[in-house]
Formats: C-alpha cells, sequence, structure tokens
C-alpha cells in the first residue's frame, strides 16, 4: 500500500517500513563510524528495544561491539492495508542488518511487565545465549498491569502541590500558548506513576534474570533517566513523573545488592531531551527541545539517540571511569545541561511566541526527528511508492 503519514496530536498513526528501514541504517552506520567499542558488551537483552534509546541501545551493542542482542517490546506488525508500528519495522530492519552481518538477533514482543513475557525472555537466553552480560532498561509506557496482584496502574503527567502555568507549542502548527496544568488531587496519582515508570520492573527483570542463573560474571544493568532544566521541573522532575524517575534511581542500590554476588553492577544514566514517542506527549517539553536543538546545533554539540547511546556505553558504561555524578548517576546529558546552553535556551525561552518560533527556535528540526520515528520525511525514499506494509520480523515469524 501507499503509506502517508497520519497524525493525531502528538500520536502519528502511520509508519512506513522502509522509511524506518532507512532510519536504522542509518543510526548502524553512525555507530559503525565510530568503530568498536573498547571492552563492550558481548550478550546482550534490552528492554524497551524498537524505538527511542532502547533501539539505539540494542544498534549500539551489536554494531559497536559485535554484541548478540535480545530485544524485547510492545509492537504490532502490519495486516493488509493497515501498516504497524515504526518499532516493528525497526525491529525487522534491525534483524535483517543484524543477519547479514553474522549478528545474532531474536525479539519477543509481548508485555515486559508480565511474568509470561520474563519467562520467555529466559527460556530464550537459556536456549541461545546461556547467560547475558547486559541488561539495558529502556521501557515507556502510560500502564502498568502489576504481575503479582493484576491491578492495572495508568501513569500520569502532572505537577504535585501547584498549579503550573507555562508556554507550550503546538509542534504541526507552531503556535504557542499558555498552558495551565492543575496539579495532582490524590496521593494515588503519584503512587500510580511510580508504579509504571518507577524501578520495581527493573527489580523484578533482574530478580527473574539472576533466580534463573542467566546473568554472567561482571554483569552490568543500565536504566535511563531525565532531569531537564528548571522550567520544566513543574511538569517533570518535580512532577508525578520526577517521582517515578526519583523511585527507579533509588532502584540502583536495591540492584547492586542483588548483583554484588555476580560481581555485577548496574546504573541510571540521565539522557539528553529528544524527540521519540514519548517525550512528544509532555506538554511544555517540546518547546523546549525546540530551543535546545537551536542551541546545541549552532554550537555544534547536537546528538540524537544514537549518538546519546553510543557516547554512553562507549565513554561511560565500559569506559575505565563512568565518570558519576553526586547523586551515582552516569551523566550523558552533560552537554544540555552546560551553562551557557541552558543559559541560552531560557533567554530564547522568554522571547518566544507563535510570530518567531521558526527563526528563533529549530521547530523544523523537531517535527523532522517526530516524522522520522515513523519513517517518515526521509531523502531518497518515495512516499508516492507502494510500500510493504506486512514486512515481517525474521525471528518472530
Ligand atoms: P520510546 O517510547 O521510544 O520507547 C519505549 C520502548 O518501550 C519501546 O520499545 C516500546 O515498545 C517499549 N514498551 C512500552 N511498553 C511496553 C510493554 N508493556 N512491554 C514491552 N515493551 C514496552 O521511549 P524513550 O524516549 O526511548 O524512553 C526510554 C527511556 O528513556 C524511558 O525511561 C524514558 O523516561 C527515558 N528518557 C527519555 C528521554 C527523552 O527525551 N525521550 C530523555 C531521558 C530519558
Ligand atoms: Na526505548
Amino acid at each position: 500500500m501507499i503509506i502517508q503519514p497520519r497524525t493525531r496530536g502528538f500520536i502519528c498513526l502511520t509508519s512506513h517500513p522502509e522509511g524506518c528501514a532507512e532510519n536504522v541504517k542509518k543510526q548502524i552506520e553512525y555507530v559503525k563510524s565510530k568503530g568498536q567499542i573498547n571492552n563492550g558488551p558481548k550478550k546482550v537483552l534490552v528492554i524497551g528495544a524498537s524505538t527511542g534509546f532502547g533501539l539505539a541501545s540494542r544498534i549500539s551493542a551489536a554494531f559497536g561491539s559485535d554484541a548478540a542482542t535480545i530485544g524485547v517490546f510492545f509492537e504490532k506488525p502490519g495486516t493488509a492495508g493497515r501498516p504497524g508500528t515504526a518499532g516493528w519495522y525497526n525491529t525487522a530492519a534491525f534483524e535483517t542488518e543484524a543477519t547479514k552481518a553474522g549478528l545474532y538477533a531474536k525479539s519477543i514482543n509481548g508485555d515486559a511487565f508480565s511474568d509470561e513475557i520474563k519467562k520467555q525472555t529466559i527460556e530464550l537466553i537459556k536456549q541461545d545465549l546461556g547467560q547475558v552480560d547486559l541488561v539495558v532498561y529502556s521501557l515507556a509506557s502510560p500502564r502498568r498491569t502489576h504481575p503479582k496482584t493484576g491491578v492495572a496502574y495508568a501513569s500520569v503527567l502532572k505537577p504535585i502541590g501547584e498549579h503550573f502555568t507555562n508556554k507550550t507549542v503546538d509542534f504541526h502548527t507552531g503556535v504557542v500558548t499558555n498552558i495551565s496544568i492543575d496539579p495532582v488531587k490524590e496521593q494515588s496519582d503519584i503512587d500510580n506513576t511510580i508504579a509504571v515508570m518507577g524501578g520495581e520492573d527493573w527489580k523484578f527483570w533482574i530478580e527473574d534474570l539472576k533466580a534463573a542463573g542467566v546473568l554472567a560474571d561482571g554483569v552490568k544493568t543500565v536504566a535511563y533517566s531525565y532531569i531537564g532544566p528548571e522550567l520544566t521541573y513543574p511538569i517533570y522532575r518535580n512532577g508525578t513523573i520526577g517521582m517515578a524517575k526519583n523511585d527507579l534511581e533509588a532502584t540502583v542500590a536495591t540492584i547492586n545488592d542483588l548483583l554484588k554476588d555476580k560481581n555485577g553492577v548496574s546504573y541510571v544514566s540521565v539522557n539528553k531531551a529528544l524527540v521519540t514517542q514519548s517525550s512528544s506527549a509532555i506538554p511544555v517539553v517540546p518547546l523546549y527541545i525546540s530551543l535546545l536543538y537551536k542551541v546545541m546545533k549552532e554550537k555544534g554539540i547536537h546528538e540524537g539517540c544514537i549518538e546519546q547511546m553510543q557516547r554512553l556505553f562507549a565513554e561511560r558504561l565500559y569506559a575505565t571511569d563512568a565518570q558519576l555524578d553526586s547523586e551515582g548517576r552516569i551523566r550523558v546529558d552533560d552537554l544540555e545541561m552546560r551553562e551557557d546552553v541552558q543559559a541560552e535556551v531560557a533567554k530564547l525561552w522568554a522571547e518566544v511566541t507563535t510570530e518567531n518560533i521558526e527563526s528563533i527556535s529549530d521547530l523544523a528540526g523537531y517535527r523532522k526527528d517526530f516524522f522520522n520515528l515513523f519513517g517518515f520525511e526521509f531523502e531518497g525514499i518515495d512516499y508516492n511508492q507502494e510500500s510493504d506494509e506486512l514486512t515481517q520480523v525474521e525471528s518472530i515469524k
């Protein structure tokens, strides 16, 4: 079928298989161009492997360190006349390229929060790899069904305590408005968000993997967090999602205890703000990202997911010094948080309006990245050609 983008707000309802493949190939080329990662991972499990930081982690491990990878995700294949999700097509392309390069790659599609998918993953590790030496935890989800109690939790994106008013942009139209968000009314909104995006499921994964004997000696595990600038604190770091990130970060200590007898170590890496399916859903953040892109591109220090993850692996996780901050976190948001960068973004933030946004921000770059997530707006792809919506993930056939 011919597949064009169809959007509803910050969601794109269609994805382009060949475009997604192009996206994956570009990321692979980037990782290869950086050369081999010294003492990198060899057998890797990526939970949340199909898009964003998780996909970039999988590509960095495979093409930067010849790693065998198992990817877990929640995606939909296409059916006749109806395209599948971008993460499905990304994975199809990733597996094709990995196989061509002689690298093991298999994938599991299902609810990573469930005991069943954990069990399936462990069986696959036992059967094919024996053990894994790196576990990347990169889930982003609006809901989680608790595997022990069956309770279904939904996360919310709200401030805590005070009403929050700030600028936001509709990135399709460039219209800048003030958005006003009420704080949570109930503690349960905070608890539910922690239940979905906090550290419990990461801990459950590590407990189950350990109990099954599939963690190698010296195993590493990493999960991803975000801090960002003060202007987004009310909606991000001091909001409900921030409470979940605090919980995720606190889980490092628990997991380090679990991994002690394996000589293992766990980390949280604080990553840069980037356009992904998850971040486009957060109010205020897309406007911040548009201004941040402008400033970082001008300074020649802009990075996308793949640049971030390749650097995380080569210069932090597998370097002699992971360069932890005072809270024990890896910081690959170091360039975003540079004082000169933040000062310029703050200045632009005060100035930005509907009238000047196209010139003082990189809204165009934001939009392009958004459409690229779904395989659209790549040069060299003819979007008027028939496309194969039935493209399969080889290992899930
Ligand atoms: P993303 O939406 O691109 O990726 C989410 C992944 O989780 C996908 O592979 C998806 O299939 C998978 N997933 C979701 N629900 C699932 C389920 N129930 N079972 C199995 N798989 C499931 O998101 P992202 O932006 O790459 O986020 C990954 C992590 O990085 C999150 O912890 C996020 O908070 C963090 N982070 C994001 C940013 C940013 O700006 N995007 C910045 C710093 C940190
Ligand atoms: Na991800």
